[in-house]
């Protein structure tokens, strides 16, 4: 078999690879998807259902991931391949292409958070909502877009060309501590300020009735960031666990990273709210630029909102790396393990390959929703949704035997997480399927073909 003769690549602490889990987990997701979806999806309700989504949905479905990995110890085609075989190689198949497509558009995002941290330094933001807003439909396509996509490509490839150890590792071990340090600290910040008290009364009550009358966008809504934002169904997870030398208890592991990536985003939004309500910023402001435009808006009204904004959007930028480097490792790891082709060579091939991907996105915001709705709705969900029925019904014995390495006998733990995956796990991911098969199908006939008309 291809590259069984070089010795793997291993974790060198445990730490590390939770890490480097937390890092994958935490980013644009909790720091520039999530406010937004809160704010768009009613508020705390919207809040409550999501964290019922994590626990019943997200950490089941992670440890699937994490057992087919340490199992395997193989990328995600490479594991499909291993343990079912024929047809189910193709599941691989569709991981790879998520995280190729993900990482083109996510990393002309992250560029956007380059050029607001910069943007800071040079006192450059407005309060006006209307100019804040000319601003950013000026610097998030075109030229400023394509520079700013190459940058972060380039330290992305840098990262992953060093290796598990040398590279992701050491990075985010600096990364993750910095991200955590920073938030909780602006979330202090952000509750000495007047529109605080405001903000986490709509932040944190729940009115039951919005629950009872939009359920039906909230539910999908939810259960999408929470695979989202858990890094699942693109393979990450299987990628990071396959890098695991020894035996230890992975639900831990797996509850740890659950744990950060939801404090995270929790904090968040003590950070956000508070910034909008007290700059007199509609929180509900819906769509993709919606933090850049509405909190470089209020950046540019806060007093020393210049300085304040420039370390909030750097740290975006920062936490987008570190899950970046975790969408590149699952290609990489691909091309390393099942084509034997060096890993600095794959890194730099496969981080050209997907800035000329990104261009598309960089050029436009609609080709960015184009590639965005096509990956996270469908793509992601599909491949998600294919691993789970795999794995709870028909490997359900090897799963629970390769969970309980490291933990011992799980008694009836076992069949209560096959059971989580079996039903509620794949159910909500059926109805996030065709919801988001439908909801793409309504934006290609209508603001794409109006795009394409207007071309
Ligand atoms: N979990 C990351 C976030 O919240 C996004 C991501 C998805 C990263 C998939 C890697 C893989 O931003």
């Amino acid at each position: 078999m291809a590259g069984i003769d070089i010795p793997r690549e291993t974790w060198a602490t445990r730490t590390g690879f939770i890490l480097a889990a937390v890092g994958s987990a935490v980013g644009l997701g909790n720091i520039w998807r999530f406010p937004f979806q809160v704010g768009q999806e009613g508020g705390a309700a919207f809040l409550l259902i999501y964290l019922l989504f994590i626990a019943l949905i997200g950490f089941p479905a992670m440890l699937v991931e994490f057992v087919v990995g340490r199992h395997t110890e193989r990328n995600p085609v490479g594991a499909l391949k291993a343990i079912a075989g024929g047809a189910w190689s193709y599941v691989g198949w569709i991981f790879i292409a998520t995280g190729f497509v993900i990482l083109s558009y996510y990393s002309v995002v992250a560029g956007w958070t380059i050029r607001y941290t910069i943007l800071g330094l040079q006192d450059g933001y407005l309060a006006d909502a209307g100019e804040a807003e000319g601003q950013f439909v000026e610097l998030a396509s075109g030229l400023d877009a394509i520079f700013f996509h190459a940058l972060f490509m380039a330290v992305v490839i840098v990262i992953v060309a060093f290796g598990i150890q040398r590279g992701i590792e050491l990075a985010v071990k600096v990364m993750v501590p910095a991200i955590i340090v920073i938030t909780v600290g602006m979330a202090i910040y952000a509750f000495t300020l007047e529109g605080a008290s405001e903000a986490y009364s709509y932040y944190l009550s729940p009115e039951w009735g919005v629950i009872a009358a939009e359920w039906q966008s909230i539910f999908p809504a939810a259960a999408g960031q929470a695979f989202f934002t858990l890094s699942l169904g693109m393979g990450v997870m299987i990628t990071y666990a396959s890098y695991l030398g020894e035996d230890r208890n992975l639900a831990e592991d797996g509850a740890i990273v659950i744990g950060f990536d939801t404090a995270i985003a929790f904090i968040t939004g003590l950070i956000v709210f508070p910034i909008l309500f007290t700059a007199g910023v509609d929180p509900a402001d819906p769509g993709a630029g919606a933090i850049f435009v509405s909190l470089a808006a209020a950046f540019g009204d806060l007093a020393l909102g210049w300085i304040i904004g420039a370390i909030f959007f750097g740290t975006v930028a920062i936490a987008a790396l570190s899950s970046a480097i975790s969408l590149m490792e699952v290609v990489v790891s691909y091309v390393v393990d099942e084509r034997n082709v060096d890993r600095k060579v794959a890194a730099f091939g496969i981080g050209i390959a997907l800035f000329l991907l990104g261009l598309p996105s960089a050029y436009d915001l609609v080709l960015l929703d184009l590639f965005d709705l096509f990956a996270d709705q469908i793509l992601l969900v599909l491949g998600g949704l294919l691993l789970m029925i795999l794995v709870s019904w028909s490997l359900s014995e090897l799963a629970v035997d390769e969970l309980s390495r490291g933990i011992g006998d799980l008694g009836s733990l076992g069949p209560a997480w096959i059971w989580a995956v079996r039903i509620p796990v794949v159910v909500v991911l059926i109805v996030a399927l065709v919801l988001g098969i439908l909801d793409y199908y309504e934006f290609l006939t209508g603001p794409f073909a109006e795009w394409v008309g207007g071309q």
